[in-house]
């Protein structure tokens, strides 16, 4: 396109980083938190990584004060962080315990004093065991309820607070992961089931939007999406439509749901002659139209690439394809050939010829960055926040005491320059939070896989002294922050 020169970024641009309860709190039983299913599925014997869980963490619950001094430090306008609903209702469904709620409080009271505008997540991942035990979880209409209980506790203490809120965070994901794979918590594989609660997530989802848009006015609020393009291998039409069928089945199942309020009829249709769509109930396509989204949040790691699987039938699809057809590596690594998947009637993923990827397998695209963030504007016509984007590496503490983590400064520094060119473009962004402010725990690969800005000294095998070290990147991003981006270029 045709720009004499990039667009500055925004004045109120809003620069962040992120992180989640599980992933960063520790603290898993203080003060009269109840146990939500991560911390009943990460002691199941070999799920993680080196049998890692999030006990402790990187003990931002005790720590929080000093990981808000270094935000403060470097600067960040803004701070992604989410409330683990078991710490506030313990059993999910009852009695509020004020001491959970309370760290809320104290943690959005010393990021505003700090300057850092806070941006609230209300479910990442980590629903209160009681209510899988109880209702089976996602499975259950009787969660929704729950689940708005306990948004209505949130919305009541932070409405003059809080501006800005996610529902939740790559539901995409951790249905998948949970209901698909058996690699996060329910632990179940059985694909009918994952729609089936996808769907009462979604209807969750729109619920908790309307009940914001009433009680916080002033508010903003919308999910954030693990969003990746889908591109075709080649420009034979075949290939086109695959990736087509990708883009449909992998974000507009999600996104169209968000944003226009119904599915997309062409896959719901396809998801019906194979079994696997979702029971709509009377009144669900009403309150799936209440929820419409202030902003639209995602989550840029990667997209894929689709091909013509060239299986018009199940049956052989089943029969034939040994190939994984799911985007996501590590989806990849563990989905079974002998599902009969809607991908194999639909397309097939390939790697992408073009591009390089990071230790862990995912391919690194800032370019579809850029379509990212453009595919979702047109189509939505939302403003786009970015509440996650970062870079997964070993890092190493050298003998100076340092973290030399240029890779990550490139890698965030080429993302940047596409979201510049994309606001440049016309697209309405309003912030970007990077993944991650400190070094936490990844779900599945403990501490060996870093996102953070800030290095915590720990790994699989020992606490140590949990010290914080900021590396490199902590100072180049502060300086990005300090020039409102004005040296991306
Ligand atoms: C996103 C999640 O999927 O990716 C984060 O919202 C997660 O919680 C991040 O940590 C990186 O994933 P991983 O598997 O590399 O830790």
């Amino acid at each position: 396109m045709y720009h004499k020169t990039l667009d500055d970024f925004p004045k109120e641009f809003l620069w962040g980083a992120a992180s989640a309860a599980y992933q960063v709190e520790g603290a898993w039983d203080a003060d009269g938190k109840g146990p939500s299913v991560w911390d009943q599925f990460s002691k199941i014997p070999n799920k993680t990584f080196e049998g890692t869980n999030g006990d402790v963490a990187v003990d931002h619950y005790h720590r929080y004060k000093e990981d808000v001094a270094l935000m403060k430090k470097m600067g960040l306008k803004a701070y992604r962080f989410s409330v683990a609903w078991s710490r506030v209702i313990p059993d999910g469904d009852g009695q509020v315990n004020q001491a959970g709620l309370a760290f809320y409080a104290n943690l959005i009271d010393e990021l505003i004093s700090n300057g850092i505008e806070p941006v609230l997540t209300l479910y990442h991942w980590d629903l209160p065991l009681a209510l899988q035990e109880r209702y089976g979880g996602w499975e259950s209409r009787k969660t929704i309820n729950a689940f708005l209980k306990y948004c209505d506790i949130l919305f009541t203490a932070f409405k003059d607070k809080v501006k800005y809120w996610v529902t939740f965070n790559e539901q995409n994901v951790f249905t998948t992961l949970g209901y698909r794979l058996e690699a996060h918590p329910p632990g179940v594989r059985d694909l009918k089931r994952m729609y089936e609660a996808n769907h009462i997530v979604n209807l969750a989802n729109a619920k908790a939007i309307a009940l914001f848009h009433q009680m916080v006015p002033n508010g903003l609020i919308g999910p954030s999406f693990g969003y990746g393009p889908m591109y075709p291998l080649t420009a034979n039409p075949t290939d086109v439509l695959a990736a087509e069928n990708g883009e449909a089945l992998n974000n507009s199942w999600w996104l169209d749901v968000y944003c226009k309020g119904q599915y997309p009829k062409v896959i719901f249709k396809q998801l019906k002659a194979l079994g696997l769509a979702p029971t709509l109930e009377e009144g669900d396509d009403e309150i799936l139209k209440l929820g419409k989204p202030d902003f639209v949040g995602i989550n840029y790691y990667h997209g894929g690439t689709a091909k013509v699987n060239g299986f018009e039938d199940t049956e052989e699809a089943v029969a034939t394809d040994k190939d994984s057809n799911v985007t996501d590596p590590y989806l990849m690594q563990n989905n079974r050939s002998e599902e009969a998947s809607p991908e194999k009637v639909m397309f097939a993923v390939v790697d992408n010829p073009y591009l390089e990827k990071t230790d862990w397998g995912w391919e690194i695209d800032p370019a579809g960055f850029r379509v990212a963030l453009r595919r979702i504007y047109d189509r939505y016509d939302l403003p786009v926040f970015v509440t996650e984007n970062g870079l997964g590496a070993i890092d190493e503490l050298t003998a100076d005491g340092e973290i030399h983590d240029d890779y990550r400064i490139q890698y965030l520094e080429k993302h940047l320059l596409e979201m510049k060119k994309a606001i440049t473009d016309g697209v309405e962004v309003i912030g970007y939070c990077a993944w991650s402010f400190t070094d936490l725990l990844s779900w599945l690969n403990g501490y060996k896989k870093r996102y953070g800005f800030v290095y915590v000294n720990r790994d699989e095998y020992s606490e140590k002294d949990l010290a914080r070290i900021p590396k490199d990147s902590f100072y180049w991003y502060q300086t990005v922050i300090e020039t409102n981006g004005s040296d991306i270029n």
